[in-house]
């Protein structure tokens, strides 16, 4: 049994939106790796240089190990969508990578489809650099949704910054891309997450469809809910949960027959950089 199983069992059982008990995570002991543990109350290390420990990039055993700038991988080019003129919905996944992250990744290939992963910074590391690198590869988008998926708003701002500030440096470590957008854990900002979100350069991307898939783990329920949507829409998902990724073929085949493409966020706005800060829904 991988050690990831056991962050990603507990993310599970509370689920991307989910109102329960979320300060639990906080306090819940660090169940993977060194890396996985908590900041300091008063005074969270962020490396000023951008380079994490070695254990901290490819993981306690060294396994995974891999040097900054290694294995770039190089973005498609960019695709000419006019999501004014045409449907487009934007799909996001949520709290990956996970096991269940590659196979959709195969499946959105197969469909032509893009989509948004907003992965946590623990989740990364575990996983090593392949998956998130795979999704720069075919044209997908990254966003922060904090390294451990606390509720950001309960924490102090020096932790709120070392949530963010440590995801975009793996992430950036890992596939070369600094992340532009973020989603608060549980959809929970503030005035002070808006205000580090900004300082980091992120915009707040919530959602305006929630398929509750980490509630109803039910391919039909899934695929029902996520089919609300209207053109300009922006739908929350989690990869890791099987039952959404078995759900998400039959919801591209019943969406691309009603006329929908299937966008990253920054396809669905038209290119133009989101605003750090700003809160976005959909596109209405
Ligand atoms: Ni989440």
């Amino acid at each position: 049994m991988r050690l990831w199983i056991v962050p990603m069992v507990l993310l599970a059982a509370a689920g991307c939106a989910s109102p329960i008990a979320p300060a639990d995570r906080e306090r819940r002991p660090a169940a993977s790796a060194p890396a996985a543990s908590a900041p300091a109350a008063s005074a969270p290390a962020v490396p000023a240089t951008g380079r994490l420990p070695a254990t901290e990039r490819g993981g306690a055993d060294g396994e995974r190990a891999y040097r900054p700038g290694e294995g770039l991988p190089a973005a498609p080019a960019a695709r000419r969508v006019n999501c004014r003129r045409i449907k487009c919905v934007a799909l996001t996944f949520d709290d990956g990578p996970g096991p269940y992250t590659r196979p959709l990744l195969d499946v959105l290939a197969r469909h032509r489809a893009r989509a948004t992963f907003f992965v946590l910074g623990r989740m990364v590391v575990d996983d090593g650099p392949g998956t998130v690198r795979r999704m720069v590869a075919e044209g997908h988008e990254l966003g922060n949704h904090s390294w451990s998926h606390p509720v950001l708003s309960e924490l102090s701002r020096a932790r709120i910054r070392w949530q963010l500030l440590r995801t975009q440096l793996v992430v950036e470590q890992a596939t070369g891309v600094r992340m532009t957008v973020m989603r608060p854990p549980y959809g929970a900002t503030d005035l002070r997450v808006t205000a580090e979100s900004r300082r980091q350069g992120l915009a707040q991307v919530l959602w305006n469809v929630d398929t509750l898939d980490w509630r109803d783990r039910k391919v039909s329920v899934v695929v029902r809910r996520a089919a609300r949507i209207r053109p300009g829409s922006i739908v929350l998902l989690h990869d890791i949960h099987p039952s959404t990724v078995t759900a998400v073929p039959r919801l591209l085949r019943r969406l691309a027959a009603r006329g929908y493409t299937f966008v990253t966020l920054s396809e669905l706005y038209g290119g133009r950089p989101l605003k750090p800060g700003r809160k976005y829904y959909n596109r209405g």
